[in-house]
């Protein structure tokens, strides 16, 4: 244990000289305490033989762009699949391009298709990640950078050039005490069926810093921070579109992460990444008001939810697995792994851990009067050869859709 041994003596001499250097090695501060039988580590450990998310079960298709010669790719990083009122298909790609994708066909090769890209928009100066169409054609849509925003594709006169604005409606939300509170990543969002009320996370209080060399926003950082630090600041708002009021519903997820919403709009479902938590806050009945955990034994992290009004049940992205390194660093006594991931949080920033390569999601049954909230089945690609890092799921028509961040095309897992 010689390695261990250095990193802990290291470990501590740092935290002896932390006060007097801690603003230039710890811009966001040290690690937080992860509160008993909360963290990585605990859930079911991952099961490498079930392989249902590769192509070879025969249930996966994958969608990449024709790319017309000399044009710059648009789908790239699709966080998220977006349908509109009409079925049509959308992404948000990571150079804030809002892109449709059609004309999708068959290739020579099984179960990969292609789609031609288009261009419909560009959201701005940040990182949209997911968007959710009202009845009407407005796309209201999350952006880690400007917070919530909206753009009205009413527009179907195709001889009229003229671009819809995007209008940005908050970028922070006022507190109980009536002061207001920087939205600093706004990451998923719903529409309540019922109420038209608009449901987004504020994932946590790190904000994202743009890579002067590519000009992308470097997003992955902010959680990489939350999964090491714990602050748990992660909260789930809800905007009011008839008054421009904003207001935070629930707070303390590790990483609040998906959104989603029933037919009845009678809850929402919210996620809590390093948790591996499904959270639900009551909208009606008894417990209105309410967030109660209710399922947390998802063999990996999880990320974007999304319920079908069809069949009622709802599907959980988990981007990636926990590593066994991960796991033994939460695993340790409270106060040493406080210690290991302080020493982590002063690391450069390319120098801090990567995800281990993964790609799955979970069917579940989010709890209703005839059954209990339950994991019903869980799809994966367990070393990502297929399909690594999916970080958003959305069901549309007895299909999954399934986005990612770091992908350059679009998963379809057919249910049927
Ligand atoms: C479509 O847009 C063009 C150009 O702005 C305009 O001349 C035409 O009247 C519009 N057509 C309809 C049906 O609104
Ligand atoms: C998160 O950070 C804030 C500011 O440093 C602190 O007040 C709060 O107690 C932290 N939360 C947890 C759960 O440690
Ligand atoms: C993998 O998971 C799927 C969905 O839960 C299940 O249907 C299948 O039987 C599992 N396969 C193995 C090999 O465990």
């Amino acid at each position: 244990m010689f390695p261990l041994t250095t990193f802990a003596i290291i470990a501590i001499i740092i935290a002896v000289a932390i006060p007097h250097l801690s603003p230039h090695l710890l811009p966001y501060g040290p690690a937080f305490d992860v509160p008993p039988n909360r963290g990585p580590h605990l859930g079911p450990r991952l099961d490498p033989l079930n392989t249902s998310l590769r192509l070879s079960s025969g249930k996966l298709t994958k969608i990449f762009e024709r790319i017309e010669d000399g044009a710059r790719p648009l789908v790239m990083g699709p966080e998220t699949v977006v349908f509109d009122p009409h079925g049509k298909l959308y992404i948000l790609n990571e150079y804030a391009q809002l892109v449709t994708l059609t004309d999708i066909r068959e290739t020579d090769k099984p179960f990969i298709l292609t789609a031609r890209a288009i261009e419909v928009a560009h959201l701005g100066v940040g990182r949209p990640l997911s968007g959710k169409f009202d009845r009407t054609g407005c796309l209201y849509f999350t952006d880690v950078v400007m917070g919530l925003a909206r753009i009205c594709l009413t527009n179907n006169n195709e001889s009229d050039s003229h671009v819809p604005p995007v209008e940005i409606l908050t970028s922070r939300v006022q507190l109980n005490d009536g002061s207001w509170s920087p939205i600093n990543f706004a990451d998923d969002i719903d529409i309540g069926p019922r109420t038209g009320h608009i449901y987004f996370s504020d994932a946590c209080d790190v904000r994202s810093e743009r890579d002067g060399r590519t000009g992308r926003w470097d997003i992955m950082y902010p959680s990489k921070v939350e999964g090491i630090r714990w602050n748990m600041s992660g909260r789930l708002l809800r905007y009011k579109p008839e008054t421009g009021e904003v207001d935070v519903l629930a707070t303390g997820a590790s990483f609040g992460n998906g959104v989603a919403v029933d037919k009845d709009e009678k809850y929402v479902l919210f996620t809590s990444t390093f948790d591996r938590t499904v959270m639900k806050y009551h909208i009606q009945g008894e417990k209105a008001g309410q967030i109660e955990k209710i399922l947390d034994q998802f063999p990996g992290l999880v990320d974007g939810v999304d319920c079908s009004f069809q069949s009622g049940k709802c599907y959980v992205a988990i981007p990636t697995a926990v590593s066994p390194s991960q796991g033994y660093l939460f695993s340790l006594p409270l106060y040493i792994s406080k210690l290991m991931r302080t020493f982590l949080l002063m690391l450069p920033r390319n120098a801090t851990p990567n995800e281990r390569p993964y790609g799955g999601f979970a069917e579940i049954n989010s709890g209703n009067e005839d059954a209990p909230p339950g994991i019903l089945r869980v799809f994966q690609d367990p070393d990502g050869r297929d399909i690594d890092f999916v970080t958003g799921v959305t069901e549309h028509a007895g299909k999954v859709y399934l986005g990612s961040l770091h992908n350059d095309f679009i998963g379809v897992y057919s249910l049927t």
